[in-house]
């Protein structure tokens, strides 16, 4: 018998519904030459924006990595706020490409973010927008963020409000007390009015702490 796999046609349904490395794979290898315009642009993609800005509030400065940077709208953001340099991490190779295509990172790691980063330098600030979300990266990931940080560093991560919930972000950063401090939260809609109306009230909750 001849089994056949598709890739999904790129959406937020796809993207919500990911189970593992081999999904995310296919759908951001599918998804990352449109993902500029035919997602963050036509829905109003907000989340990197606010992440960048959360980031500048509280005084924070480069050298920092984006975790699941994606085609790199967040260091587009960055750049525009003279905040850098900026090294992005993420699993599909595909969303790397387009976000090398732009230069607004010093370097570009392809790896997994809920394991260590071999070789990481030390960051003054972690930040990340999207990527902790439905079918995507739990709090594991902060787990293993934090577990390769230096003491002092600057965290804005971004949780869909739905995933902070179901994933139990809450009760992870109950366990964290003691490794993080000045532990704030920032809710912010994650669309503008020109999405689809099914996401148009979407939340994203930023999580920002320093590590201890
Ligand atoms: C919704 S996109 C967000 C991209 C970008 N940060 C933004 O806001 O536009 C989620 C990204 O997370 C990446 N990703 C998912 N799981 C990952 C993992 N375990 N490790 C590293 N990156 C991951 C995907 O490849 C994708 O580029």
């Amino acid at each position: 018998m001849v089994m056949c796999f598709m890739a999904q046609t790129p959406s937020l349904k796809a993207a919500h519904a990911l189970q593992g490395r081999n999904d995310v794979l296919d759908l951001y290898g599918a998804w990352a030459d449109t993902y500029d315009t035919g997602f963050a642009m036509d829905q109003g993609y907000q989340i990197p924006r606010e992440v960048a800005l959360a980031y500048q509030e509280i005084g924070g400065q480069g050298p920092v990595l984006d975790v699941g940077a994606g085609t790199g709208l967040v260091a587009e953001e960055m750049v525009k706020l003279d905040i850098g340099p900026v090294d992005g991490v993420d699993l599909s190779p595909d969303m790397l490409r387009v976000a090398e295509a732009k230069a607004v990172y010093r370097r570009l790691i392809e790896a997994d973010v809920t394991k260590a980063l071999p070789g990481a330098p030390t960051y003054t600030g972690i930040v990340s927008s999207g990527t902790f979300t439905l079918g995507h990266v739990g709090p594991e990931g902060i787990t293993a963020l934090l577990d390769g940080a230096a003491p002092d560093t600057q965290f804005v991560i971004s949780v869909n409000a739905r995933h902070y919930e179901s994933a139990g972000f809450a009760a992870l950063l109950d366990d964290l007390k003691g490794q993080i401090t000045d532990l704030t939260f920032k809710d912010i809609k994650i669309y503008d009015d020109r999405c689809d109306p099914e996401y148009r009230d979407e939340v994203a909750r930023l999580l920002i702490f320093r590590s201890v």
